[in-house]
C-alpha cells in the first residue's frame, strides 16, 4: 500500500522522483521521503509527515544528483512522523532503504540489535533491515542485502542505496511488487508501473524471491541465494495519459465517467457470434475440464468480493454450476477443505492484494487448479494462477473502485457465458446474453446522462447519518457494493440486507431519519420488491428506488435501461457510484484518497 520509486542514469534525480510519488501518492499517503546520492557519494535526505506536496516543500534548492529512491507512506508499524517516514537508515548513514511490506520478527530483530549496541531512530520494522545490511561483512552489496533478507521474515518490495556503491540500486521482491523500468542509459524501480509509464514502458516484473541490481546502462536479475535469473521485459499497454485527470475534478469521477468506453475492451475481440460464446485466450480450460468442473468458489476483497458475488450468480444462472463467492481475507484462515472438482477464482483489481494472494499460494499447494480475474497484467495474482482473463478495465487511480468493478462483472458475464455454451446453455441464450452485452456501453452512457439528476438526489439525502441499502437476489450484491460505495468515500454509514431479510430485524431501524436504497429490478421478483417498499413505507421511511420503472411507493426512483434479466445487476450500480460521489462532494470528502484507505491492500 505504500509507493516505491527509484532512479539511476544522468537526470536530475529528484524532481523526477517528486513526480513518480505523486502518481504513487493513492497507494498510501500518511509521510513521504526521498534519499540521493549526493556529488561525493554521501547520501542525503529529505522526510516529511503529510502528503507528498509537503515533502516537496522541505527539498532544498541545492540537491543535485542523479540517483536517489523514494517512499510514500501508509503506516503500519509506528505513527505518521517524519522520523518514522521512510527512507531509514543505520547510524553512520552509510545504508539507505525504502520498503513496503511487514517485516514479521522485527522486534525480535530490534531487541537483539538494540542489546548488541545498535540505536533506533524510528519504531519502524523497516530500519532493522537498515541496519542488518550495515553491519553485514559481505563484500558487495548484492550479498549484504541478500544476507540480511535472509534474517528477517515477512514481507518486502524493497529497493537499497549505499554509500559505498554509489553506481548502483539494489531492489528485492517478496510479496509486495517491484517493477523495474527499462530506460535508455537509465533505469527505473518502482511498486507500481503508474511511477513509470510516463518514462518507460519497457518493464520488468520481479517475482518473489528475486533481486535485481539497477546501474544506469545496465540491469541484473537473480535469486536471493545470488543465481541469476532470465528477465525479458515487456511493454506496458496502459498509456502515460490514462494516468491523468483528462478534465475531471477528481480520478472517481474520470473513472466513474468512462466505463462505457472500459466495457467496450473486455468485450472487444472476445465474441464469437458463429458459436454464440465467447473466446477467452487465457483460461487454459479445455471444454473437457471445463465440462468436469463441478463447483466454482470465488474470492477476493471489498469491491472485487462484490464483484464475484454477482459473477457467482452469472455462473449459476447461465452455466448452471454451484458458484459462490466469500472474502479470500476468511477463506485463507478456515483450513477450507479443497476440492479437486472444484475451480477456483481469484478476483483483484491490483492483482497483488495480499490476502487473495496467500489464498492462491495455498490453494495452488493443495493442487487445487485456480483462475485469476485480474486488472494489473503480470501482477502477482495472474502470475500465480493457472490461467485467467484480465478485464482490460484501465489504470484505476481512485482509491475506491468503480470502473474496474464494473468490468469484472462484464468478465464474470463472459466466464459464464463461455462455461455455459460449453454445457447446457442453448444458442439461442447465448445471442440473448451476447446482445446484451453489446448493448451495455450504450445503457451506461444513458445512465450517466442522468448525473444532475442524481447530484440533486445526493444533495437530498447527503445530511442523513445511516441508510440502509436492499436488494433481493441479484439486487443483493448490488445494494451491498452500493453500501460499501457510499461509506467508503463519505463515510456515511451504511448498511446492506437482503430486502427478503427486511422483517427479521433491520425494519426495526426503519425511520424518517434512516433513508432506505432499493435495488428493484423489473424481474421474476418485482412484485416482491414492490412489497418490500410498502413495508418501509408504512414505517415512514424514505426510499430511494434504483428500477427499470417509477415505483410508486418510492419517494424517488432513478430509472436505469433494462437489459437481460442476468445482465441488469451490471446497469443498477452505476447510478449509485455518481450517488455516492455527489454525496461525499457535498460533504467535502477528500474523494480520491479516503480516510484510513489505500487502494491496494498489499499485507495481511
Ligand atoms: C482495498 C481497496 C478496495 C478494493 C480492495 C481489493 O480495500 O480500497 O477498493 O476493492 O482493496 O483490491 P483488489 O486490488 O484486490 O481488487
Amino acid at each position: 500500500m505504500c509507493g516505491i520509486v527509484g532512479y539511476i542514469g544522468r537526470r536530475d534525480v529528484a524532481p523526477l522522483l517528486l513526480e513518480g510519488l505523486q502518481r504513487l501518492e493513492y497507494r498510501g499517503y500518511d509521510s513521504a521521503g526521498i534519499v540521493i546520492t549526493g556529488k561525493s557519494g554521501e547520501l542525503r535526505t529529505v522526510k516529511a509527515k503529510g502528503r507528498v506536496r509537503d515533502l516537496e516543500a522541505r527539498v532544498p534548492k541545492r540537491f543535485a544528483g542523479t540517483t536517489g529512491i523514494a517512499h510514500t507512506r501508509w503506516a503500519t508499524h509506528g505513527a505518521p512522523s517524519d522520523a518514522n517516514a521512510h527512507p531509514h537508515a543505520d547510524a553512520a548513514g552509510a545504508v539507505s532503504i525504502v520498503h513496503n511490506g511487514i517485516i514479521d520478527n522485527a522486534s525480535e530483530l530490534r531487541a537483539r540489535l538494540t542489546a548488541e549496541g545498535t540505536v533506533f531512530a524510528s519504531e519502524t520494522d523497516t530500519e532493522v533491515l537498515a541496519h542488518l545490511i550495515a553491519r553485514s561483512q559481505a563484500d558487495t552489496l548484492e550479498q549484504k542485502v541478500s544476507e540480511a533478507l535472509r534474517s528477517i521474515e515477512g514481507t518486502y518490495g524493497l529497493a537499497v542505496l549505499h554509500r559505498d556503491f554509489p553506481d548502483r540500486i539494489v531492489v528485492a521482491r517478496n510479496g509486495s511488487p517491484v517493477v523495474l523500468g527499462i530506460g535508455e542509459k537509465e533505469m527505473f524501480v518502482a511498486s507500481d508501473v503508474a511511477a513509470l509509464v510516463a518514462h518507460t514502458r519497457q518493464v520488468v516484473t520481479l517475482a518473489d524471491g528475486e533481486m535485481a541490481t539497477l546501474k544506469a546502462d545496465d540491469f541484473r536479475t537473480y535469486t536471493t541465494e545470488g543465481s541469476r535469473t532470465t528477465a525479458t521485459p515487456t511493454t506496458v499497454e496502459w498509456e502515460a495519459e490514462s494516468y491523468d485527470m483528462g478534465g475531471h475534478d477528481t480520478y472517481m469521477h474520470k473513472e466513474i465517467a468512462e466505463q462505457a468506453e472500459a466495457v467496450d475492451r473486455v468485450l472487444r475481440g472476445r465474441i464469437d457470434d458463429k458459436f454464440a460464446t465467447v473466446h477467452l485466450g487465457g483460461l487454459n480450460l479445455d471444454p473437457r475440464e471445463a465440462r468436469s468442473v463441478r463447483r466454482i468458489k470465488i474470492l477476493g476483497c471489498g469491491t472485487s468480493y462484490h464483484a464475484g458475488q454477482i459473477g457467482a450468480q452469472l455462473i449459476e444462472e447461465l452455466a448452471r454450476i454451484p458458484a459462490d463467492a466469500e472474502p479470500a481475507s476468511e477463506f485463507r484462515y478456515r483450513n477450507p477443505v479443497v476440492d479437486p472438482d472444484t475451480l477456483y477464482v481469484a478476483v483483484s483489481q491490483s492483482g497483488e492484494t495480499y490476502d487473495v494472494l496467500a489464498a492462491v499460494q495455498e490453494l495452488k499447494r493443495k493442487g487445487a487448479r485456480v483462475l485469476g480475474v485480474v486488472n494489473v497484467v503480470g501482477s502477482a495474482i495472474a502470475r500465480e494462477a493457472d490461467g485467467g482473463t484480465y478485464v482490460h478495465a484501465g489504470p484505476e487511480v481512485c482509491v475506491v473502485s468503480t470502473k474496474c468493478f464494473t468490468n469484472t462483472v462484464v468478465a464474470f458475464a463472459l466466464l459464464a457465458l463461455h462455461l455455459g455454451r460449453i454445457r447446457d446453455l442453448s444458442v439461442a441464450d447465448g445471442r440473448r446474453i451476447i446482445e446484451g452485452l453489446r448493448r451495455l456501453p450504450g445503457q451506461i452512457d444513458e445512465i450517466l446522462k442522468a448525473e444532475p439528476e442524481i447530484k440533486r438526489l445526493a444533495l437530498h439525502f447527503a445530511d442523513a447519518k445511516s441508510m440502509l441499502f436492499i436488494g433481493r437476489v441479484r439486487g443483493y450484491p448490488v445494494a451491498r457494493e452500493a453500501s460499501l460505495k457510499l461509506k467508503e468515500v463519505s463515510y456515511i454509514h451504511a448498511e446492506a440486507y437482503p430486502a427478503s431479510e427486511l422483517k427479521h430485524g433491520p425494519l426495526a431501524l426503519v425511520e424518517p431519519a434512516m433513508p432506505t436504497v432499493a435495488i428493484v429490478p423489473d424481474d421474476e421478483l418485482l412484485e416482491k420488491n414492490r412489497a418490500a417498499l410498502e413495508e418501509i413505507k408504512a414505517r415512514s421511511g424514505r426510499i430511494l428506488a434504483v428500477a427499470h420503472q417509477e415505483q410508486e411507493k418510492a419517494d424517488h426512483t432513478i430509472i436505469v435501461p433494462k437489459n437481460e434479466d442476468e445482465l441488469d445487476p451490471i446497469l443498477m450500480g452505476i447510478p449509485l457510484q455518481l450517488f455516492a460521489y455527489h454525496t461525499a462532494l457535498a460533504l467535502g470528502r477528500d474523494i480520491d484518497k479516503p480516510r484510513n484507505l489505500a487502494k491496494s491492500v498489499t499485507v495481511e
